[in-house]
């Protein structure tokens, strides 16, 4: 038996990079898995290959994903929607639903990536990045909590899972990246207020802050050659996006308990993020004046 046997899951971006890797083991692991892709070009502009409406005509990279987890026994349907789009947030947990009967787990992964300085930022580039890396993450969860709740409230035990997708960008900060930082910030305020809200319907939320070679590192200056394989194929790759997956898998199964998380994975590596958490504090009976402020703050927060 597989970790996932009997559970439905659906993993957004997983055409290609960490989520195909996300939904070949869930597949291997017994979940019958909706592989979501638009084929976006890694900044979200157009398409992943430049050609209108996905893969020139080809297959879409969802579809391959599909192909795959199929010819190696596992089940699995592809969807093209957009994960930015609330009606299509709607319709995929609605895919999910028709197709196998039931939804378990989420695993929002979809993303986009378009470094620039904030002076030099477009009204669009803040929208496609927060869209996608932001309300990508919403949308989903929104509709997915939504047909959890109806289970809960109507008797069944619902024992579903919730894994989002950070950077250490967004929780370390990374310059050049303010909005695809604040975005990713926001999903990690996201999933510890889902955690918090969705927890008597039975749902866990957590989120990993990954990091492996794909096509968006391959995208940064100075990454890809960081990140390439190792010369010797024996050697263990610490970049291959599949170690990451297995940290997915459990969060993903009912054996897990951990709920309100972020956590780092890469490598071997696994790490806990601490929240934000009150620190140090100066007190005075009723309401400062500046120059008292002033002569505090320094002692205070540097
Ligand atoms: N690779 C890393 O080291 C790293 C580090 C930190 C965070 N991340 C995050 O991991 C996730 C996966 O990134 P990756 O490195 O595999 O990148 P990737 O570019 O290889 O894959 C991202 C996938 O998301 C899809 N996508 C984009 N917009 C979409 C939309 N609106 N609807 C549905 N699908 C959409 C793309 O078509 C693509 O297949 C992202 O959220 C990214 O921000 C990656």
């Amino acid at each position: 038996m597989g970790e996932l046997e009997g559970r439905v899951a659906i993993v957004t971006g997983a055409g290609r990079g960490l989520g195909r890797a996300h939904a070949l083991l869930l597949a291997a692991e017994g979940a019958c898995v909706v592989v979501n892709d638009v084929d976006a070009a890694v900044d979200g502009s157009g398409s992943a290959d430049g050609a209108p409406g996905g893969s020139g005509g080809g297959p879409r990279s969802a579809e391959l994903v599909v192909e795959q987890i199929r010819a190696a026994g596992g089940e699995a349907i592809a969807s093209t929607l957009d994960v930015a789009d609330w009606s299509a947030g709607e319709l995929l947990v609605a895919q999910a639903v028709e197709t196998y009967g039931d939804l378990h787990v989420v695993v929002n992964n979809a993303g986009v990536l378009r470094d620039r300085a904030l002076v030099n930022m477009s009204e669009e580039d803040f929208d496609t990045v927060v869209s996608v890396d932001l309300k990508g993450h919403v949308v989903p969860t929104r509709f997915a909590a939504a047909y959890w709740r109806a289970q809960a409230k109507s008797g069944r035990a619902v024992r579903a899972s919730v894994v989002n997708t950070v950077s250490t960008s967004g929780l370390l900060g990374n310059p050049g990246q303010s909005h695809y930082g604040a975005a990713k910030a926001g999903v990690a305020a996201f999933t510890l207020i889902c955690a918090q809200e969705l927890a008597h319907y039975g749902v866990r939320v957590n989120a990993i802050a990954p990091a492996a070679r794909t096509r968006m590192t391959d995208t940064s200056p100075g990454l890809a050659k960081l990140l390439a394989p190792p010369p010797d194929p024996a050697m263990f790759d610490r970049w291959d996006p599949a170690n990451v997956s297995p940290l997915v898998v459990y969060l993903a199964s009912t054996r897990c308990a951990v709920t309100g998380r972020v956590l780092s994975v890469q490598g071997g590596t696994i790490q806990l993020f601490e929240p934000w958490t009150l620190g140090g504090a100066v007190e005075t009976a009723g309401r400062w004046s500046v120059e008292e402020i002033a002569a505090v703050l320094p002692g205070l927060a540097g």
